[in-house]
C-alpha cells in the first residue's frame, strides 16, 4: 500500500467496532497494546528512561493535582475548539512526532495523522518516520515537522528544505536528544542502539516476536520496515539509516543547537517551535530566538531521567514567557482530565505520544480515532464537571501541594 493509499483505507479498517467501543481507556488501551505487540515493540513504545523516575513523575504529577468544580451551573455543550499556531483545532490537542511507528502497525505514524486528520487537530511528524516526510504530508490536515539534526548539518538542513517544500505548517525543533535516552528495557531486550538488523538479530529475536502472528504477518506484510527514509542523505550510497543505526553512528548532536535554531529561525517562514524545554531559562532563551511556541516535554521520560514532571515546571515557565509566545506541554497525559490539568495550569494545547501509539498497536488508525474521542468526550465532560463553559474559564479549577498557582 502506498502512503495515500494506507491515509485514505486505514480509517475505514476492518476492525470490530464492539472489541474497540469495548476499550475506554489509557490503561485498557496500554493493555491491549502489550497483548498485541512482541514484548521488545511495547517496551520500545512503554519505556523511558535508565529508573524511568521521570517517566513515573509526569503520572504522579498529573495524578497530585486537584480539581475545584464549580457545582450548580449545567454547561451544555462546553466550547473546547482552540487555535495553535494559526491552525484552527476542534480540540487542544495535537499527536506527537513519535518515532518507530511502523513496527508498532503498518499504518504506522501515517494512520496517527489520518486519525488526527478526521478528528481536526494536528500532526507532528517525525524525522523518525518509518515514511518520508513527503508521504507523511500527503495525508490530509495540518501537520508539522519535527527535525532532529541526524549526524550532519548537510542532512538537517535538507530536511528543513524538504519540509518546507512538501508543505508542513511549522517546524518543530526537538532540543533534548543531543543523545538518545539509556532506555533500560530496550537493552535488556536487545532492542537498543547496539541492534543490528540482520539475519543472526532475526533468528535470535524469532522465538518472542512468534508469540504475536498477527503483529509479525503485518509487519512481514509491511516488508520488515526497519529504516528511516528521511536519513538517505546520511550515507555515501544514499542508502537510509535503520532506527537503531541513527544513534549508533552520530557523532554529532542528535538535536538542533541554539546555533542551528538561529539558522532554521533565519530561514524558515513559518511557526518555528522548540520542543524540550524545562527550565525559564531555556523558554527565555527560545523566545528570544524568536520562537513562536515552545513545548514544555521531557520526552515522555525518555531522556535525561531525573528531570522534573513536566506539570511542575509548566506554571513557572507559562508565566515567564506565555504572554510572548504558545505554550505546549507534553508527557504523562493520560485523558481529557489530564488535558484539563494542563490547560489549567497555563498551557495553550498538549501533545499526545503514547496514548495515540497504545491505539495505533490495537487496531491501527481507527485505534487511534477511538483514543482521540476518549480523549474529547473526557476533555468535555471534565469541564461539565467543573462547571466550565470553555478553555478561557480555567482560573482556580486545580490545586495542589507544590504548585504557585
Ligand atoms: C515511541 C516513541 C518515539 C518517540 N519519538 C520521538 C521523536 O522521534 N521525536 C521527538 O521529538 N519526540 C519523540 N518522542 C517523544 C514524544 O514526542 C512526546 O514528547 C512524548 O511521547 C510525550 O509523552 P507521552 O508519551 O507520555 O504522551 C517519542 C515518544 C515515544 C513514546
Amino acid at each position: 500500500m502506498t502512503p495515500a493509499e494506507v491515509a485514505s483505507r486505514s480509517l475505514r479498517g476492518t476492525e470490530d467496532p464492539r472489541r474497540l467501543g469495548r476499550l475506554v481507556d489509557y490503561a485498557d488501551f496500554r493493555d491491549a497494546a502489550r497483548r498485541r505487540l512482541p514484548r521488545g515493540v511495547f517496551d520500545y513504545v512503554d519505556g523511558g528512561a535508565d529508573a524511568e523516575i521521570t517517566l513515573r513523575r509526569n503520572h504522579e504529577a498529573f495524578e497530585a493535582l486537584e480539581f475545584r468544580p464549580r457545582h450548580g451551573r449545567w454547561i451544555a455543550q462546553p466550547s473546547i475548539a482552540t487555535t495553535v499556531l494559526g491552525m484552527p483545532l476542534t480540540m487542544p490537542v495535537l499527536t506527537a512526532p513519535c518515532g518507530g511507528m511502523r513496527l508498532v502497525h503498518p499504518h504506522g505514524d501515517v494512520g496517527i495523522a489520518a486519525a488526527a486528520a478526521e478528528a481536526g487537530v494536528a500532526h507532528v511528524a517525525t524525522t523518525t518516520s518509518g515514511f518520508t516526510l513527503e508521504q507523511l504530508a500527503e495525508v490530509p490536515g495540518p501537520q508539522l515537522f519535527q527535525v532532529y539534526k541526524v549526524g550532519s548539518d548537510e542532512l538537517m538542513r535538507s530536511l528543513v528544505e524538504r519540509a518546507a517544500r512538501a508543505g508542513y505548517h511549522g517546524l518543530v525543533a526537538t532540543i533534548d536528544s543531543a543523545v538518545s535516552g539509556h532506555r533500560t528495557r530496550d537493552h535488556h531486550n536487545g532492542f537498543s542502539q547496539n541492534l543490528r538488523i540482520d539475519l543472526r538479530t532475526v533468528v535470535r529475536l524469532a522465538p518472542r516476536v512468534a508469540t504475536r502472528p498477527r503483529w509479525l504477518l503485518g509487519f512481514i506484510r509491511d516488508g520488515l520496515p526497519f529504516t528511516v527514509p528521511n536519513t538517505t542523505l546520511a550515507l555515501p550510497g544514499g542508502r537510509p539509516l535503520d532506527l537503531p543505526a541513527i544513534t549508533r553512528t552520530t557523532r554529532e548532536s542528535l538535536s538542533p543547537t541554539w546555533r542551528d535554531l538561529e539558522w532554521m529561525r533565519a530561514t524558515w517562514h513559518g511557526p518555528l517551535v522548540v520542543k524540550g524545554i524545562l527550565t525559564v531559562a531555556d523558554a527565555e532563551r527560545a523566545r528570544d530566538l524568536g520562537a513562536d511556541a515552545i513545548v514544555v516535554s521531557n520526552h515522555g521520560g525518555r531522556q535525561l531521567d531525573g528531570v522534573p514532571a513536566t506539570l511542575t515546571a509548566l506554571p513557572r515557565i507559562a508565566a515567564a514567557v506565555g504572554a510572548d509566545l504558545e505554550v505546549l506541554l507534553d508527557s504523562g497525559l493520560r485523558g481529557g482530565a489530564d488535558v484539563t490539568k494542563a490547560l489549567a495550569l497555563g498551557a495553550k494545547a498538549v501533545l499526545l505520544g503514547r496514548y495515540p501509539a497504545y491505539g495505533l498497536a490495537a487496531a491501527g488508525a481507527p485505534g487511534v480515532r477511538r483514543v482521540l474521542e476518549l480523549v474529547r468526550e473526557g476533555l468535555v465532560r471534565t469541564l461539565q464537571l467543573l462547571g466550565c463553559a470553555d478553555l478561557t474559564d480555567l482560573g482556580g479549577v486545580v490545586a495542589g501541594s507544590g504548585w504557585e498557582n
